[in-house]
C-alpha cells in the first residue's frame, strides 16, 4: 500500500490544531504504508484527549512517537537512523520520551527496550488505545510495552483527526491484518489476523468526511476484497457463524455498493486488491456506479507460475489473465497497476522473462517494483535461501522498471486529445501557477489554475504527457461539482 504515499509525506510530523488546555508536546511521524499514516491520526486523536498538542520541532517534544514499517530491510534502516537522531536530541533534553509504534514495534517487541535501550515505549498496531496507561508507566520512570495483537480491534469508534490531509481526499480503514501468508511478507506477523470493521462505523466516518466537504475517499485494507462483516470476529472464524450472521453478512462488493449508493457525489477508491480474492461482483459494482473510480491496484509479484506458488500467491498466471480480461470486458477504460518483486529465491532468467511477458500482456498504467528483501520469521526466510545475487536482482529490477516506464507512457499517450474529469487536490510541485489532480484512472493531471479551486471537479483537455503526468487545460466545471 505504500504507493499511495507521496514520498514527501514520509517522516513529516503530523500537526493538529492546538488546544490551549493541553500542556505537553507530541512529535509524531510516520513511515511506510497508508495504513500507518491513518493509524498515526488515530494515535494523535487519542493523545489530544490526554493533554498533548503536536509540535513540528523535535527539540521541543516531551514525547516522540515514530510509526514504523518492516516491509523491507531498507524501511527498518530508515527508522533506525531516526531513532539515532531522537537519542541525540534526548542527550540534550533527557526528559524527552521516545516511543516506537507499528510494525517494527510488533516485530522486535521488547528487544528495543532490553537489548538496545534506545526507546522508552513500544506499542504494536492493535494496542493504541492502551497508550494513556503506557504513558503513565513511562512518566513514572518505567519502560512500557504492549504488543498484543487483537481479534477485534478495528478502532471503529475513534474518529481520526484529518488535519494533515488536503481536505479533499481521505483514507478510511475497512480491514486490519492479513490472513494470506504470502511467503515473503512480514505483514501477517506484524499486523495479525484479518478482521473487518462494522459497515455502520465505516458509513458514519464517511458521512462525517462528506459533511466536512471531502470529495474522495479511499477504502483501505491489506486485502480489501476479503472484507467480510458478520457481526464481529476474525475472518477465519466465519465457518462458526450462525445462520443469522451468514444471512446478514456484508462482503466487499456489498460494502462498496452501499457506500457508492449513499454518497453519489463522492469519488470512491479502494486498495489493495489481491487477485485470488477479487470477485466478479466487485468489478460489476464498479461498473454500476459512476462515482467508483475506474482503477484497480492488482499486485502480481511475479509472472512465473512456479514463483507464484513459492510465494503462496494462490492463483496462476492464467487465472490472473482471465481476471484482467474480465475487468477490461466489464470496464474497458479501467486502469490497472502492479506490485512486482524481483529476485525472489530460486528465480531464474526464465521466470524473470515470464514476468516481462506478463507485463507486456497487461500493459499496466503504473507499477511499484522492488528487489526481494528477506524478512526474518517469514516462511520464505525459513525455507528458502536468498540465492539471487544482488547485481542480478538489480539488473532484473532495472529491466522491469524500464518496461513499466514504456507502458506508462503508452497508456498516457492514449489520453492526448481527450477531455477528462479531474479532481483538483493541490498545487503542482513544479509550478505555483498550476493545479495538480487525478483522473478516475488515478493518473496525475497538471494544468493552469485559472479561477478553479482545490476540491473542484473540472473537465481538462489533455494536450501532452510524460511517463508520469498528463498536461492539459481546463475547459469547464464538471457536472459533479
Ligand atoms: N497487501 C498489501 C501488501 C503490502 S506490502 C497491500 O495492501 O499492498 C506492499 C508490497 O511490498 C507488496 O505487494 C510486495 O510487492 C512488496 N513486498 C512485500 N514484502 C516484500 C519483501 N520481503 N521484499 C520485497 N518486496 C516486498
Ligand atoms: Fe502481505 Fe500477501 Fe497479505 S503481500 S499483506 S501477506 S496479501
Amino acid at each position: 500500500m505504500e504507493k499511495i504515499i507521496d514520498e514527501s509525506a514520509q517522516g513529516k510530523p503530523l500537526i493538529l490544531e492546538q488546544n490551549q488546555e493541553n500542556k505537553r508536546k507530541l512529535f509524531i511521524e510516520s513511515y511506510g504504508c497508508q495504513m500507518n499514516f491513518s493509524d498515526s491520526e488515530i494515535v494523535a486523536s487519542i493523545l489530544a484527549k490526554e493533554g498533548f498538542n503536536t509540535t513540528q520541532n523535535l527539540e521541543d517534544a516531551d514525547l516522540v512517537l515514530v510509526n514504523t514499517c518492516s516491509i523491507r530491510e531498507k524501511a527498518e534502516q530508515t527508522v533506525r537512523k531516526r531513532l539515532e537522531k531522537y537519542n541525540a536530541v534526548k542527550r540534550i533534553n533527557p526528559k524527552m520520551k521516545v516511543g516506537v509504534l507499528g510494525c517494527m514495534a510488533e516485530r522486535l517487541k521488547s528487544k528495543f527496550l532490553e537489548e538496545e535501550k534506545i526507546v522508552d515505549l513500544v506499542v504494536g498496531p492493535d494496542a493504541y488505545k492502551d497508550l494513556p496507561n503506557l504513558i503513565e508507566e513511562v512518566d513514572a520512570g518505567r519502560n512500557a510495552v504492549n504488543v498484543i495483537l487483537s481479534k477485534e480491534e478495528t478502532y471503529g469508534d475513534i474518529s481520526p483527526v484529518r488535519l494533515q490531509s488536503n481536505g479533499v481526499s481521505a483514507f478510511v480503514s475497512i480491514t486490519r491484518g492479513c490472513d494470506n501468508m504470502c511467503t515473503f511478507c512480514v505483514v501477517p506477523f506484524t499486523r495479525g489476523r484479518e478482521r473487518s470493521r462494522d459497515p455502520q462505523s465505516i458509513l458514519s466516518e464517511i458521512e462525517d468526511l462528506v459533511s466536512k466537504d471531502f470529495k474522495e475517499v479511499t477504502l483501505l485494507g491489506q486485502n480489501v476484497d476479503s472484507y467480510l462483516w458478520y457481526g464481529g470476529g476474525l475472518k477465519k472464524d466465519f465457518d462458526k457463524a450462525s445462520d443469522f450472521q451468514r444471512a446478514t453478512a456484508v462482503n466487499f462488493a456489498k460494502l462498496l455498493d452501499m457506500v457508492a449508493e449513499r454518497f453519489p457525489k463522492l469519488r470512491l477508491r479502494f486498495t489493495t486488491s489481491n487477485p485470488q480474492d477479487m470477485t466478479l461482483d466487485v468489478i460489476e459494482v464498479m461498473a454500476k456506479h459512476q462515482n467508483i473510480c475506474k482503477y484497480i491496484h492488482l499486485p502480481i509479484q511475479s509472472g512465473s507460475d512456479r514463483i507464484l506458488k513459492e510465494m503462496n500467491r494462490l492463483h496462476t498466471r492464467q487465472q490472473y489473465f482471465e481476471l484482467i480480461d474480465n475487468i477490461k470486458k466489464i470496464i474497458p477504460d479501467c486502469a490497472i497497476s502492479q506490485d512486482i518483486i524481483t529476485g525472489f529465491p530460486t528465480e531464474t532468467e526464465e521466470d524473470h522473462k515470464d514476468t516481462l511477458s506478463l507485463m507486456e500482456y497487461v500493459k499496466y498504467e503504473y507499477g511499484f517494483m522492488f528487489a526481494y528483501s528477506e524478512r526474518p520469521g517469514t516462511l520464505a526466510a525459513r525455507k528458502l535461501e536468498d540465492d539471487v545475487p544482488e547485481p542480478v536482482k538489480k539488473r532484473r529490477l532495472a529491466e522491469i522498471i524500464e518496461l513499466q516506464r514504456q507502458h506508462s507512457e503508452y497508456r498516457h499517450q492514449s489520453f492526448i486529445g481527450k477531455t477528462v474529469e479531474v479532481l483538483i487536490e493541490k498545487e503542482s510541485k513544479k509550478s505555483d501557477q498550476h493545479w495538480s489532480g487525478r483522473t478516475t484512472q488515478n493518473t496525475v493531471v497538471v494544468f493552469p489554475k485559472e479561477n478553479y479551486q482545490i476540491g473542484d471537479f473540472v473537465m481538462v483537455d489533455i494536450k501532452e504527457c510524460t511517463s508520469a503526468t498528463l498536461l492539459g487545460e481546463a475547459v469547464e466545471y464538471s457536472k459533479n461539482n
